[in-house]
């Protein structure tokens, strides 16, 4: 009996281990790839200087190029793979490019995260880091994402016909065994905010930086996953050109500044009930380069029984407790009295059905009349706005999604064209339009499905060709791409040709790695993995 029962568990633990080796991802057939064929990446340069990231660069020897940015991550280019720290994740990625071996695990911090780029196989489990995957142009490597994804090109992998492209959900992110069952043998890398246990999960931290173009500058962060840095730094370019000039030719004198209020009536179970105004700092420069000026925060927060937190630039006007106001109407008054001095409004209070949402609405939502709002010039000039301008909506649920927090975060230059249009609507002009903030009065949302998505491959598996910088010839040569084409091949310079690169000298270049070295690490940890998991099975048995 005992012994059958020992041969039953041991059949079990070898069921489980390998069934819980999910499938090796395969990478489509592209040319992604460097081909090492009569040549090494010893002596070579795969990341030449051209297309790498720029920033504040510190060369430290000709074999490695730093390049810090303002923003929280650090890239270290080595001749075949680059070493990118997010300082504000703790976590250190190594980009190898595909077609050269991995650089030795052993070299590396614990905990340090590989990736073979160009990636080709995304999850993108939450919106804003897709917004800046569809920024760069790369969605047709993106595998899953967020079932409250906004963009309509996000939306048609939801309803792709060979099934949904929903990734996992919020409740399975830190959880690494429902990921790598879920979607861990389609992918090779997995875009979230924070860090996390997950091997394949690289961390955006674009929202823990207040300043809005400095989020936005994260898409180079992204492009160094997938050899687009170039094209990163010209989009993001792109986007602080339209932000500068828009500031530029929004510029007001001080006395002319017109006010901007952030307010919303808040209601949530067991949170209570108050009127409240907002001074995110996103909010506040882009009000202020909008050539607006937000209320006056310290002068309201002397205000009694208006109320604020140590963590939290919000102010709370709620009523009915310990250093609030006394009763609704007080707490309203101070509220009107506040939004008094405001030209403008954007109203930010939360909506289950946006596109509902009418001037009636916000009356009776904030419990005000129109008699109430007279003497503020934002309601009399009807200047009041809402962030709700741009929705997707989600027949299943019957939920709005709001690209306000999506697509709004990786695209600063065009948020500021819609709040320069609402604090000075004689700059606009007449027929420009809102992409995210509408004016209440006389617009409404647009909501947009999968039927918006231009790109007609929405759900195809075979990404675009990412063509390598160099391709290999023998003697240790690395002619400089030329051209990427449409039908996905890559034209070089011809090999025995002066090239524009200067090929990293051989005498100075590192031990060369060879492939036992590269894969013995990785190759042993996960034997020994599986033998202490079947040993610990066969013990509990
Ligand atoms: C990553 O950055 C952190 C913080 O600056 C630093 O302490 C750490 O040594 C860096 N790691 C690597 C591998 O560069
Ligand atoms: C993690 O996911 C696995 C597989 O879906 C599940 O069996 C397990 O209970 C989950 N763990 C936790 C802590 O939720
Ligand atoms: C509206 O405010 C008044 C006080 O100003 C209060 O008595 C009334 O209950 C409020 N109505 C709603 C629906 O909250």
């Amino acid at each position: 009996m005992l012994h059958l029962h020992s041969l039953r568990c041991l059949a079990l633990a070898i069921a489980v281990v390998s069934a819980s080796a999910a499938p090796l991802y395969q990478r489509p057939v592209n040319a992604d790839c460097v081909q090492l064929d009569g040549g090494s990446t010893d002596v070579v340069q795969l990341y030449p200087d051209q297309w790498r990231l720029g920033g504040d660069e510190d060369v430290t020897n000709s074999f490695e190029t730093q390049v810090t940015t303002a923003l929280g991550f650090t890239v270290t280019y080595f001749p075949a793979y680059k070493v990118v720290n997010n300082t504000i994740a703790g976590e250190v990625y190594v980009l190898y490019q595909c077609g050269a071996d991995a650089p030795p695990a052993a070299s590396f911090p614990e905990g340090t995260k590989f990736f073979n780029i160009p990636l080709t196989s995304v999850s993108a489990p939450e919106t804003v880091p897709y917004a800046f995957l569809e920024n760069l142009g790369v969605t047709d490597r993106v595998h899953d994402v967020s079932e409250y994804v906004a963009s309509p090109c996000g939306q048609a992998l939801l309803a792709c016909p060979t099934g949904s492209r929903a990734s996992p959900g919020f409740d399975e992110l830190s959880n690494v065994t429902a990921l790598e069952e879920g979607v861990g043998g389609s992918i090779d890398g997995m875009l979230s905010t924070s860090a996390s246990e997950y091997p394949k999960s690289f961390a955006l931290s674009a929202a823990l930086d207040p300043g809005a173009l400095n989020r936005a500058e994260w898409i180079k962060f992204v492009g160094l996953f997938f050899n687009l840095e170039k094209e990163a730094t010209d989009v993001f370019d792109a986007i602080k050109a339209e932000y500068d000039a828009t500031k530029a030719a929004a510029a007001t004198k001080e006395a002319d500044k017109p006010v901007v209020a952030w307010a919303q009536y808040f209601s949530f179970p067991g949170l209570g009930e108050s009127y409240q105004l907002s001074f995110d700092p996103y909010q506040t420069q882009l009000t202020e380069d909008a050539g607006g000026a937000v209320l006056d925060r310290a002068a309201l927060a002397a205000v009694k029984g208006v109320q604020s937190t140590e963590d939290s630039p919000t102010l709370s006007y709620s009523w009915g407790e310990p250093g609030a106001f006394a009763t609704q109407d007080e707490a309203k008054a101070a509220f009107l009295e506040a939004l008094s001095q405001a030209d403008a409004i954007i109203d930010e209070t939360y909506a289950f059905d946006p596109t509902a949402y009418t001037p009636d609405t916000f009356l009776s939502t904030y419990n005000l009349t129109a008699a109430d709002l007279a003497a503020v010039p934002a309601y009399a000039g009807k200047q009041v706005f809402r962030e709700d301008g741009l929705l997707s909506f989600n027949a299943e649920t019957g939920e709005y999604g709001m690209d306000w927090f999506e697509g709004a975060i990786a695209r600063p230059g065009q948020v500021l064209k819609d709040l320069v249009r609402a604090a000075q609507p004689e700059l606009a002009a007449k027929d420009q339009g809102f992409t995210w903030i509408r004016n209440l009065f006389t617009e409404q949302p647009a909501v947009v499905g999968a039927s918006n998505c231009a790109a007609k491959s929405a759900c195809s598996a075979e990404p675009a060709t990412i063509c390598p910088f160099v391709t290999m010839c023998a003697a240790g040569q690395a002619p400089a791409i030329l051209e990427s084409n449409a039908d996905g091949t890559c034209t070089y310079a011809e090999c025995g040709q002066a090239s524009a690169l200067q090929p990293a000298q051989a005498a100075q270049a590192p031990a060369p790695a060879t492939n036992a070295a590269a894969m013995a690490g990785p190759a042993i940890v996960l034997t020994v993995l599986i033998v202490a998991f079947v040993e610990v099975l066969m013990h509990f048995c």
